[in-house]
């Protein structure tokens, strides 16, 4: 996938919280260099701080979070390859050098929460294949125990866009992305796609497939006992799908 550095174009090292944002006490430490931040703009600030409250009422919520990963989603989008093209304007003929969107897209979402963020995907790539992977977490341990996957038969020719919103301990998206390795994609085709990560899952994550890039909203500092990011959102899926 294209570079760029953690908040979207710089190289080097970036620090997270970025200078810009305000919201958080965590002291500042070095993202991976995999890592591609979203900006902390308001829009992403005033939504993330909507689904992180515990008082926000599930209307609102599930339309926070939709924008959230309508955001983040054309946020990753934009580290998948383009090549050049030329095109002429209505304008007296004359040429635009451009780029197109190149290579062949596959989502792939982690069941349950990673399903939420499909109708984004398929809202800017229309008619993009979906791929399936359940993980899910053992609610006493946090093990993830991967159950099934379908993928295309050519999921290996394609640059995939791995669904999951929470990256807590990072296992389940350690697993996910093993499954689309042992398929036959390289790392540098596979952006992780998330909402918010915590540290210590985001890091393992990274040390482990240093050629994926995982993008994220937002950096939490903490995980609780039972492997909850703190301060979180609390649980997405359930949050989202209202089965709490
Ligand atoms: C949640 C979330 C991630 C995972 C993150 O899924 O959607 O897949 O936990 O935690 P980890 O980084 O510690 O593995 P969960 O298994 O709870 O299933 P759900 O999607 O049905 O909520
Ligand atoms: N899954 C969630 O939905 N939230 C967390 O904080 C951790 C895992
Ligand atoms: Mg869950």
């Amino acid at each position: 996938a294209a570079g760029g550095g953690g908040s979207g174009g710089a190289a080097g090292a970036v620090s997270y919280p970025p200078p810009s944002a305000t919201s958080s006490e965590l002291p500042a430490f070095e993202l991976p260099p995999n890592v591609r931040l979203h900006p902390p703009t308001a829009q992403i600030r005033a939504l993330m701080t909507i689904i992180r409250s515990a008082e926000t009422s599930r209307a609102d919520w599930i339309f926070s979070a939709d924008r959230v990963i309508r955001l983040i989603v054309e946020f990753a989008l934009n580290f998948l390859p383009v090549s050049p093209v030329t095109v002429t304007t209505p304008v007296d003929g004359a040429v635009h050098e451009g780029v197109a969107f190149s290579g062949k897209i596959l989502g792939v979402s982690v069941v349950r929460a990673g399903e939420a963020m499909e109708p984004a995907l398929r809202s800017c790539c229309r008619s993009c294949r979906i791929g399936k992977i359940l993980i899910q977490r053992d609610e006493a341990t946090a093990a993830p125990t991967l159950f099934f996957a379908k993928l295309p038969d050519d999921v290996a020719s394609r640059h995939v866009l791995l669904l999951d919103p929470m990256l807590a301990t990072g296992g389940s998206a350690r697993m996910a992305i093993q499954a689309l390795l042992d398929a036959g994609v390289p790392q540098s085709k596979i952006v992780f796609v998330s909402v918010l990560a915590a540290r210590q899952g985001l890091a393992a994550v990274c040390a482990a497939y240093p050629d994926v890039s995982v993008v994220t909203a937002a950096v939490d500092a903490g995980l609780n006992a039972k492997k909850f990011i703190v301060p979180g959102v609390g649980d997405f899926g359930d949050r989202y799908f209202g089965t709490d």
